[in-house]
């Protein structure tokens, strides 16, 4: 099993009924016009909410384009297909998926998803990949393949090809109700024809997701006039630039990130998040001046700053017998990260907190709630005031 390339084959939800009808209204696929393939695209934008949970976007239809460097066929041309239909949702897949690879939850990701069928006849064998061995230019690729309906069993028979030395060291024929994952940017792969078993006509019905990341932008605009120019030159220097900015830009707020953190700001910590995200879109950290050490420190000692800047914000509120579920949701969050940063370990008085973890659930109860409530009820000039002081009490109000 070659470990460059292929993340494996795994088996797929059961499809919906909509989804499976939804591929015997798939229009012919233009930009192949003998290939015997039926296509529709779309487009979604991944990402998570702070539970962890997947939330899929659907992103305005633009033509689905790659570079002419990657697909000598159709490449560097811009490809109108027909969008996916409202009722094939591809939601459990890329759950699935997303599950599988153990995906990192902070990012954002731009999928394509198309949606084939190829149908072989007697006459004709379909071509699932009419352009050959070919990579897609994408991070990541899946063919999920829903049905196969009465083709031969060698039909479509996926593999993988070195691109140095041209020769094909891994076939599989990926079943009915089975995936398979690979990382585009290392291999070509291809797809032999589908034939079909009888007289009449068999098809393959699959959906190829591609997964990239956002920060990488293959969607919009910019992407596609770069494949449509080939400016790869162009594009290279703008880069760099833009690379240069980016490491002058963060480098200056890390300086600043440790002026803050000198004066105990409890912003430190807004900064150090900034430089993090600056950090995901540079690929080297070579002209850096500090390394990813230093910044864990900054941002430990950030995070106790804010724990103990909240602590004592709640405190204060509670002496002002106001409400402390905001500063309270506030230091949780700083303690969430801090456990991240300790590798799943609590943090304690140890990393600097001034407070004890257990005394927080005092600071949670409303000392003057239901005290205020009673008297609100007995009074209702109370009451009134009551109301303005607290509406987020009266719901139903
Ligand atoms: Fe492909």
């Amino acid at each position: 099993m070659p470990d460059q390339g292929w993340l494996g084959k795994f088996t797929l939800p059961e499809p919906s009924r909509a989804l499976l009808d939804s591929f015997d209204n798939l229009p012919a696929d233009r930009y192949a016009p003998n290939a015997q393939r039926e296509r529709r695209f779309a487009q979604y934008l991944a990402f998570f909410n702070y539970k962890r949970e997947l939330l899929l976007r659907r992103l305005p239809d633009r033509p689905f384009i790659q570079s002419a460097q990657y697909n000598p066929l159709s490449g560097g041309i811009p490809r109108e297909f027909a969008p996916i239909e409202p009722q094939c949702d591809v939601t459990p897949y890329i759950e699935q998926l997303f599950t599988l690879l153990q995906i990192d939850r902070s990012r954002k990701y731009h999928l394509d998803v198309h949606q084939y069928r190829v149908y072989g006849t007697p006459d004709a064998a379909g071509m699932s990949v009419p352009e050959g061995p070919h990579m897609d230019g994408m991070n990541l690729v899946f063919i999920l393949v829903v049905r196969r309906h009465e083709i031969t069993d060698k039909s479509a028979e996926f593999s993988l090809i070195d691109p140095v030395t041209r020769q094909t060291f891994f076939t599989t024929v990926v079943g009915e109700g089975e995936g398979i994952g690979l990382d585009d940017q290392k291999m070509l792969h291809d797809a032999s024809p589908v034939i079909a078993a009888g007289p009449e006509r068999g098809y393959r019905d699959y959906i190829v997701v591609n997964v990239n990341l956002l920060d990488e932008r293959r969607y919009g605009r910019r992407h596609e006039h770069g494949a449509v120019s080939g400016g790869t030159v162009i594009k290279d220097r703008f880069a760099e630039l833009k690379r240069q900015r980016a490491i002058g830009k963060t480098n200056d707020s890390f300086e600043r990130a440790k002026a803050l953190l000198d004066q105990k700001s409890v912003h430190t910590i807004a900064v150090v998040h900034g430089i993090e995200a600056a950090m995901r879109s540079l690929k080297d950290y070579s002209d850096l001046r500090f390394t990813e050490q230093d910044l864990i420190a900054i941002k430990k000692a950030a995070l106790v700053i804010g724990a103990n800047h909240y602590v004592e914000a709640a405190r204060q509120r509670r002496r002002d017998g106001e409400h402390t579920y905001g500063a309270l949701n506030n230091l949780h969050e700083k303690l969430a990260q801090l456990k991240d940063l300790k590798g799943g370990e609590k943090p304690d008085r140890n990393d600097g907190l001034n407070f004890d973890r257990r005394r927080l659930k005092r600071l949670a109860r409303d000392p003057n709630h239901w005290r205020l409530q009673k008297k609100a009820q007995s009074d209702p000039r109370l009451g009134a005031w009551y109301y303005r002081q607290y509406p987020w009490r009266f719901p139903s109000c």
